[in-house]
């Protein structure tokens, strides 16, 4: 498939940037590893550690704690020590949480190295995406920033595959779970070797190695001028050293804190975490027998990172926009399709299909829409000196109500019944798209200091 974004990479003949995206996109794989693993894991956890309902969990939910406090707090690291530095410290932290949690000896010990494990995904959830979109070309930045979404749904697909193969080892919750130590140790290792983002060194004022860098950077780029952009970033530095922290709730960066917020909370208010999480339960209910529920889980693995490697190459093409809506009526399309089927007892007692069908469209219609777009946009609309604050603040909003959903979906289910569940779900895609449409800018192909200005 020759597309803008392939013949963009080629022409640039960079390689640079590739090599320095997909080492900061490995944040995403900690990510998506530790979102498909832990289901798998606890199964065996639970006699292991004799560990009670309530200790189940917190293992569980105890890591997207974390991961909202980690995103508090790289909000200001990622400022003060650089982009970069924070990374390496994500991947420190992940490296000691995952051999920590290998080696727990009681659910209090495993629940502790858990919420550690959780301030690096926190972290590395949001600095990924802001450390790739400030040192790529607007051309390809689409592209280039949803490497880490590429990568979160790449580790999701290792995970489920992990589960898989380890079943039968001796300690193999503890394998599960220790081997993510080594892409955590890859990402500490692997920041080591890249740049800081010009983006951060102009705001530290240190504008001849951020010239450096972009003229790395920019190197065999003839349609880029290192001049230009450097002038840009300097003069958006300029204009945002007098902004302050409040404006982003009262003054004119409210409309885009709001747009922010929105994707944030409507990226898991359509349930996606409901189908990672219990897309076995979900088809084993449906009379496939476990065997086949899980063959069946790792193709909703499959699809989501097929279709994540399409939205890589068409985002710079048809834009964040169309792929965004489209993406949200083809979520809302499958979750009308899951809440009849659950509501029929005829398709339930002869269509097992359509249930599969259903969640391969809702995961496939996730992956180029809201999966990418959601971290995409909140790299790319606000301005610099409020970039990794307000990147943070939808973090923690989107891990907030990531916690709200896993929490709710099975008590939810038996108040109002499962098709309940997914009617709901489907009302609120109703209103994102509704809010998408009015709302969302196009950002596609423009400079960061461009967008920040139409925007505001
Ligand atoms: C979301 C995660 C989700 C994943 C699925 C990410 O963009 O933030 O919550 O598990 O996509 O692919």
């Amino acid at each position: 498939m020759s597309t803008t974004f392939v013949k963009e990479m080629r022409s640039s003949g960079n390689g640079l940037l590739v090599r320095i995206s997909v080492i900061a996109a490995i944040g995403g794989l900690l990510f998506g590893y530790d979102t498909g693993v832990i289901s798998g894991a606890l199964l065996f956890i639970k006699s292991d550690l004799n560990a009670n309902t309530f200790e189940q969990q917190a293992i569980v939910a105890v890591l997207l704690l974390g991961a909202m406090f980690g995103a508090l707090i790289s909000a200001y690291i990622a400022d003060k020590l650089s982009r970069k530095w924070t990374k390496v410290i994500s991947g420190s932290v992940y490296v000691i949480g995952a051999l920590g949690c290998a080696f727990s000896v009681n659910a209090e010990m495993l629940i502790g190295f858990r919420f550690l494990l959780g301030l690096s995904v926190g972290t590395a959830s949001f600095v990924a995406p802001l450390y790739i979109s400030e040192v790529s070309p607007p051309r390809v930045r689409g592209g280039l920033v949803s490497f880490n979404q590429l990568a979160i749904t790449t580790g999701i697909l290792v995970a489920y595959i992990v589960n898989f193969a380890l079943k039968g080892v001796t300690d193999e919750w503890r394998w599960m779970l220790g081997v993510a130590a080594i892409p955590g140790a890859v990402l500490a290792v692997g920041m080591l070797t890249v740049p800081h983002t010009p983006r951060w060194l102009a705001m530290q004022g240190r504008e001849d190695e951020a010239r450096d860098v972009l003229e790395d950077l920019r190197e065999n780029d003839d349609d880029t001028d290192v001049d230009d952009e450097l002038k840009d970033i300097e003069e958006e530095n300029e204009r945002e050293k007098k902004t302050r922290f409040g404006e982003l709730f009262t003054g004119r960066l409210r409309p885009m804190l709001l747009v922010g917020l929105v994707l944030a909370i409507a990226q898991q208010f359509v349930g996606v975490n409901t189908v990672i999480y219990y897309a076995p339960t979900i088809l084993s209910d449906t009379g496939l027998g476990n065997a086949a529920a899980l063959a069946q889980t790792v193709a909703v693995g499959v699809t989501n990172v097929v279709f994540t490697i399409i939205a890589v190459l068409l985002l710079d093409r048809l834009g964040r926009r169309v792929l965004l809506i489209t993406g949200t009526i083809g979520l809302l399309v499958a979750l009308v399709v899951l809440g009849i089927y659950f509501s029929s007892t005829t398709l339930q007692d002869s269509y097992g299909w359509v249930a599969l069908a259903g969640l391969l469209l809702f995961i496939a219609s996730f992956a180029v829409g809201l999966g990418p777009v959601f971290w995409l946009m909140i790299s790319e609309i606000f301005p610099i000196g409020m970039r990794s604050k307000a990147m943070a603040i939808c973090t923690i909003a989107n891990w907030g109500a990531n916690f709200l959903v896993a929490q709710t979906f099975l008590s939810l289910s038996n108040a109002i019944s499962r098709e309940g569940v997914f009617f709901l779900y489907a009302a609120l895609a109703v209103l994102s798209i509704a809010f998408f449409s009015w709302k969302v800018p196009e950002t596609k192909g423009k400079p960061l200091e461009e967008i920040q200005q139409e925007v505001a």
